[in-house]
């Protein structure tokens, strides 16, 4: 029988290309081989096979996607299609589940986990974005369901602003408005990194002076921040209602309901720069720990399902 053999797609800059080949030592040690750099966009698929790199994806024991820049649609679909035959992490209902805004925060209030509260409702559904406003409380904020880095994210600040922002909106061809309460918090977060049902790692992010939106891309930092039970549980419990093996749980504290809500379930959290690990921010061996064996027992799995089907 031959060595398991993973394949990796992971992103490179901020110190990935390092966390890689640490992933891929550890792996080695463990007896699992693996190729990296197996990025759909070069692959084709036919006669029952995705060909990537001289690699059939379909005889890998494992997939494992891991790179935090935006996927297109092409290599989404080769994705799916690949799921169907391997396990890949991140499964990949679960990881298209995880990326649309509206799906999440309706799956996790029916798990009775808290969001910010949220409505979806047609674009021609004015009256229904009007309630809204008033029933959160006078601000919204407008997202796209499938954004990403705080892009294309609006704050409406009342009936006014809306029916400012409405005739540029009529314009766009939005098929819904998503629009969640605007929550009354302290500009700070909490990312907390699932791995394998596991807390692996927290640290906090800061919104830049005079801003709301704690995104690195927004101008947010990063700080050392130590998770509590409550958010950590939270966490968990997001990650598992979603079925994702890893998860970085976005949570911010709303001081008017005083409570905790998930803000965002993000389905490739970046390990910590070599900057941010000089702040302090030291969870990244925590987390390839977890994540080896979390490919290890996938592969193994594979293997005996694979030995049982041709017993
Ligand atoms: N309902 C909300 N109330 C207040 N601030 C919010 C709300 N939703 C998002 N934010 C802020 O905006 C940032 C980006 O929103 P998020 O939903 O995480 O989208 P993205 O995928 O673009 O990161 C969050 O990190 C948070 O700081
Ligand atoms: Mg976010």
């Amino acid at each position: 029988m031959t060595a398991p053999h993973v394949g990796i797609w992971m992103y490179e800059n901020g110190g990935g290309k390092a966390i890689e080949q640490k992933l891929v030592h550890a792996l080695a040690e463990r007896g699992i081989q693996s190729s990296t750099g197996l990025n759909l966009r070069d692959a084709r698929a036919q006669g029952g096979q995705i060909l990537c790199n001289g690699i059939v994806m379909e005889h890998l024991d494992a997939f494992l996607s891991y790179n935090a820049g935006q996927q297109t649609q092409y290599q989404l679909y080769l994705y799916q299609a690949l799921s169907q035959s391997i396990p890949t992490l991140n499964n990949f209902a679960s990881f298209a589940l995880a990326e649309d805004k509206f799906r999440t925060s309706h799956l996790l209030n029916g798990h009775g986990i808290a969001t910010a509260d949220y409505r979806l409702c047609h674009k021609n559904d004015i009256a229904g974005l009007k309630a809204a406003i008033r029933d959160f409380g006078g601000k919204l904020v407008y997202k796209p369901t499938d954004g990403w880095g705080g892009v294309g994210i609006v704050k409406i600040d009342g009936e006014h602003a809306l029916d400012m922002l409405l005739p540029f909106l009529s314009r766009t061809d939005l098929r819904y408005f998503y629009v969640e309460r605007f929550i009354d918090y302290d500009n700070t977060d909490y990312r907390i990194d699932i791995v394998d049902g596991k807390c692996v790692g927290c640290y906090g992010r800061k919104a830049p002076k005079d801003d709301w939106k704690t995104n690195i891309t927004s101008g947010g930092s990063v700080f050392v921040r130590e998770p509590n039970d409550e958010v950590v549980e939270l966490a968990i419990k997001a990650t598992q209602a979603l079925g994702l093996e890893i998860a970085g749980v976005d949570l911010i504290y709303d001081r008017e309901q005083e409570r905790y809500v998930v803000l965002e379930v993000n389905t490739i959290p970046a390990f910590a720069t070599p900057e941010q690990e000089q702040l302090g921010i030291n969870f990244n061996q925590n987390k390839l720990d977890a994540m080896v064996e979390l490919i290890e027992r996938t592969v193994v799995q594979k293997r005996a399902l694979h030995s049982v089907k041709v017993a």
